[in-house]
């Protein structure tokens, strides 16, 4: 029955067309090799600045603590939509929830977005030399620390890409997991900035549009700045 068979074929070949693919949408197109960056080609297109002369019709980023409950970036005042996330000086590893800002997706419904760390250390960290095997407070913890500084998980039909350098997720209330780890080249940054997350995204298969910049920048390079406002209060 040569219907019969070319029936079966057309349905799952079907069913293949509308299943999600582990990657889906602009994040496949996307090479490792290429940063995510104004004027890269993805699927045909230009990919776009962050808009900046009207904040209110940019899309942006938003990061929430670990528990995903609290925000935690807050906006920078030099212009261009970006945020900040203040760092304790000592912090160890820090795990953060990333998605996109719900109040500046007013206009948008299908959105799929990626996410870009830097600085990002391709190669892993000298390990340690062999200890022997004794069993210290941290054995018992359970540990999914990432070793650098790197995304680490994403929500629904998210996923990592370039090993941990990017993420992927889609829906408003899709977001990513993204985890700070110290390391020494950003421990002599004189700006106290310890890594830079930015995004694009797109609705069904449109032009990609790259979201401000978030910094993640320890306190202690704010320092002289908090010290002369008390100051200035203190005269009042
Ligand atoms: C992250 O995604 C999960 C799963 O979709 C959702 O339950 C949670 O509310 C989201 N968190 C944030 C901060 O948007």
């Amino acid at each position: 029955m040569p219907l019969a068979i070319n029936n079966a074929m057309l349905a799952s070949f079907l069913l293949l067309l509308f299943l999600p693919s582990p990657t889906s949408g602009f994040a496949a197109w996307l090479k490792c090799s290429r940063q995510l960056e104004a004027d890269e080609i993805i699927m045909n297109n230009k990919v776009r600045h962050a808009g900046e002369e009207n904040d209110a019709s940019v899309v942006k980023l938003a990061v929430y603590d670990e528990s995903g409950s609290t925000r935690v970036d807050v906006a920078s005042d030099n212009g261009g939509g970006g945020a900040i996330v203040w760092i304790d000086n000592d912090f160890t590893s820090l795990s953060f929830k990333i998605g996109l800002d719900q109040s500046t997706l007013s206009d948008l419904s299908d959105i799929q977005y990626v996410v870009e760390s830097t600085p990002f250390y391709a190669s892993p960290s000298p390990r340690p030399a062999p200890s022997p095997n004794v069993p210290t407070i941290n054995s018992n913890k359970k540990q999914r620390n990432a070793k650098r500084t790197s995304f680490t998980g994403a929500s629904g039909v998210g996923g990592l890409l370039c090993n941990g350098k990017r993420a992927h997720a889609r829906g408003k209330n899709g977001n990513v997991t993204y985890t700070l780890v110290p390391n020494k080249v950003s421990d002599t940054n004189k700006d106290g900035i310890i890594a830079e997350v930015w995004g694009g995204w797109s609705e069904y298969h449109g032009d990609v549009t790259l979201t401000p910049r978030i910094i993640f920048k320890k306190k202690d390079s704010a320092s002289l700045e908090i010290g002369q406002d008390q100051h200035g209060q203190g005269e009042l």
